[in-house]
């Protein structure tokens, strides 16, 4: 049945297509990647854990006004969404200096920024989805000016929404990234998925720069007890959206 074509393989969602041209069924699997795929392994439960989080995460945001994806999650790893034409950017929010910041800048990790950062990134796996300037973006038309400007602006407005959510779980957003698609009425929507695959996020009640990462760094700088830092987020997101 059309239940089982599968559109597009990626590193760690499957999406199938179903009945309805205008819905796609996303599988989230236990496969992690890192170092655009140069390492590879698994943690136990992702798929469900990241699928959930993504789904309470998306439901937030439909509920302060931005148009997301997500229709519902008929299994705890799988999740409806609306077909995007997807924007083939990451768009990467900072609050706090980490990661490929601190590599290219100097920056010290865990330096708060003194206003939040947007960056966007090439979504180009043989080109190991490079950071754009502005003018590089518009060159290759990547988006127009316009999509650029309300691009900014949602990612923005969703960082200050997700940072609230996060502060309410005593986890700091640090970063994350976010992927947006237009859909049939030519609207930009907020794609993929949030989740610790995607966000960079630190407990508030540890100071060792090590045991508070609850996020993929676990995985990427192979710190262990990666499936635990998962549980922990996925507790605490269920927690605070019964609130
Ligand atoms: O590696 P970097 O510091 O640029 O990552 C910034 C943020 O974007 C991190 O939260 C990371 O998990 C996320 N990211 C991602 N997918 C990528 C690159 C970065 O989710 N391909």
């Amino acid at each position: 049945s059309a239940q089982h074509i599968s559109l597009y393989e990626g590193k760690a969602k499957i999406l199938y297509a179903t009945d309805d041209p205008k819905i796609l069924l996303a599988h989230f699997k236990d496969d992690a990647t890192a170092f655009n795929a140069k390492k590879r392994g698994q943690i136990v439960g992702k798929g469900e854990i990241n699928c959930t989080i993504s789904s309470h995460l998306f439901q937030l945001l439909e509920a302060s006004g931005i148009p997301t994806h997500y229709i519902d999650t008929p299994a705890p790893n799988q999740m409806r969404v609306q077909a995007l034409k997807i924007v083939p950017l990451e768009v990467v929010v900072r609050n706090i200096a980490a990661g490929s910041l601190c590599q290219q800048t100097g920056l010290p990790v865990g330096k708060v920024l003194p206003y939040p950062l947007v960056e966007f990134y090439f979504k180009n796996d043989d080109l190991g989805d490079p950071l754009l300037t502005r003018d590089r973006l518009l060159l290759l038309s990547l988006a127009t000016p316009e999509q650029l400007d309300q691009l900014k602006a949602s990612a923005l407005q969703i960082n200050e929404i997700l940072t609230d959510f996060f502060h309410k779980s005593r986890i700091t957003l640090v970063d994350f990234k976010l992927e947006f698609g237009i859909d049939q009425q030519q609207q930009l929507r907020l794609g993929d998925e949030i989740s610790p695959d995607t966000c960079r996020l630190w407990d508030e009640s540890e100071e060792d720069p090590d045991r508070r990462v609850l996020d993929k760094d676990r995985f990427r700088r192979d710190l262990g007890q990666v499936e635990d830092a998962y549980q922990q987020v996925l507790k605490r997101v269920q927690e605070t959206s019964r609130k």
